[in-house]
């Protein structure tokens, strides 16, 4: 791939559950001080999804929005990839059933990625090689991060969790976001920090090893990325991370001041703690609205917070270089730096979730631990019905019959 090529992020669309749960509700319920949740951790809500919306739903939606709000045609789509770690089959990729429900053409090559929350990001690099390479002749492609976490009632994972999907066009002739290919670091290693063995519904993590398994993953993958550099911060208007919950972009952004300090940064040192505060509410935290109100969606996470900052700010930004760290457990990951387009002003609307999560229901505990347990056996439900949830006017999961998954609009 040349820097010549601009290849990028063309168009971009959200889509949830129906419903929440308030954190400082959860936190009651389990006895615990809601400070933790929404200070400790930055949440205040997370999206909960029914036995009804599933990752195929979620992604389907979010795809149909993108295509539909940014005038792209179904025709143009020659690559869709979906990126999740929550797959419905597994054989059959979630991006086959994606592929259906949008209406997109036979010649459209078609597969999902896994690699935790990182699997997006491996869709996103792939279909810009894919761009660059001239094998798409024209074409765009689809890429779509669709994930439910969860980790089950009770645990220390439980007020991390969330549900959602995000979509991206890409294309060379990006409206929102041009990515720079030599600014692409990568980072691989072995750990188990977190994963979700065959036999569970549920993830498993070492919670506070995975801290440290993303932050040496920031490290390596930004050293791959610009080297050394002690200057890249003053740089960027923007840094996007990971986001399993708020509070982890705020100490990635600490990782990256110190490596260009050159020395670790405490409290104690109020000169530098200041520096990082207030590098941290310029550049990170007017970006992390949507993420304290969804919850971790695994591969959507990091591209939720672009979409945060595109609704609030692609216009004053236009022309501006942000940095992106997608880290996915196990783990891998990825650094580059990315230009906001000219352009990107005109889309503002046009991406702004902010309408639809407004019109979230917000779940009582006892509800929010009772779809929980349904959800544990939807996918051997022969008959749901959407309306049970309080659902209609979308795209549904209703029921797998004769062993096979079935979709429909209600
Ligand atoms: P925990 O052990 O229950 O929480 O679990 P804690 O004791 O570490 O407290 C959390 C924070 O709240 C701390 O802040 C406390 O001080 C603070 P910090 O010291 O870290 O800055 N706190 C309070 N603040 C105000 N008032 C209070 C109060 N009490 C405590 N009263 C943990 C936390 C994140 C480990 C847990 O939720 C967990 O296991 N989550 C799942 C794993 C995870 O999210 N890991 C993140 C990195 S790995 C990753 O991002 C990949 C992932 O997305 C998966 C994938 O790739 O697919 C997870």
């Amino acid at each position: 791939m040349n820097d010549s090529i601009s290849v990028g992020i063309d168009a971009l669309a959200f889509a949830g559950p129906a419903a929440f749960v308030e954190l400082a509700d959860l936190a009651r319920a389990r006895g615990v001080d809601p400070a933790k949740f929404t200070h400790g951790l930055g949440q205040n809500r997370m999206a909960i999804a029914s036995p009804c919306e599933d990752t195929v739903t979620m992604a389907v939606e979010a795809g149909a929005l993108a295509l539909k709000a940014f005038d792209v045609d179904p025709a143009e789509i020659g690559t869709l990839i979906v990126g999740t770690e929550t797959g419905v089959d597994h054989s059959k990729p979630v991006a086959v059933y994606a592929h259906d429900l949008l209406g997109l053409d036979e010649r459209c090559r078609t597969f999902e990625t896994k690699h935790a929350c990182y699997g997006a990001m491996a869709g996103l690099t792939s279909s810009m090689d894919w761009i660059a390479s001239g094998r798409a002749r024209g074409r765009k492609a689809l890429v779509i991060a669709s994930d439910i976490a969860s980790y089950g009632l009770g645990t220390p994972g439980e007020p991390t969790q969330g549900a959602g999907a995000v979509a991206m066009v890409v294309s060379d002739q990006p409206r929102l976001l041009q990515i720079q290919p030599r600014t692409i670091g990568d980072y691989t290693r072995q750990v188990m920090d977190f994963w979700r063995p065959l036999y569970s519904k549920h993830a498993l993590a070492d919670g506070h090893y995975s801290i440290q398994c993303y932050l040496d993953a920031l490290k390596g993958a930004r050293l791959d990325a610009v080297g050394e550099r002690h200057d890249l911060l003053d740089s960027l208007s923007a840094c996007l991370y990971h986001v399993p919950f708020v509070k982890m972009a705020f100490k990635a952004h600490q990782r990256e001041m110190e490596m260009e300090l050159g020395h670790t940064i405490s409290k104690a040192e109020a000169a530098s703690w200041q520096q990082l505060t207030e590098s941290y509410e310029r550049l990170c935290a007017p970006w992390l609205t949507l993420n304290a109100e969804v919850g971790n969606i695994y591969t959507g996470s990091l591209f939720l917070a672009l979409i945060d900052l595109l609704r609030q700010a692609g216009g004053e930004l236009a022309g501006k270089d942000i940095s992106l760290f997608s880290y996915g457990s196990g783990c891998g990951a990825t650094h580059c730096l990315g230009k906001i387009s000219d352009t990107a002003g005109r889309w503002q609307s046009a991406l702004d979730p902010t309408p639809a999560l407004a019109r979230r229901r917000r779940l009582t505990i006892a509800e929010y631990e009772s779809l929980v347990r349904a959800s544990e056996a939807a996918d051997r439900a022969e008959t749901l019905n959407p309306a049970d949830f309080g659902l209609s006017g979308g795209l549904y999961y209703t029921g797998t019959r004769n062993d096979r998954r079935h979709y429909e609009r209600g």
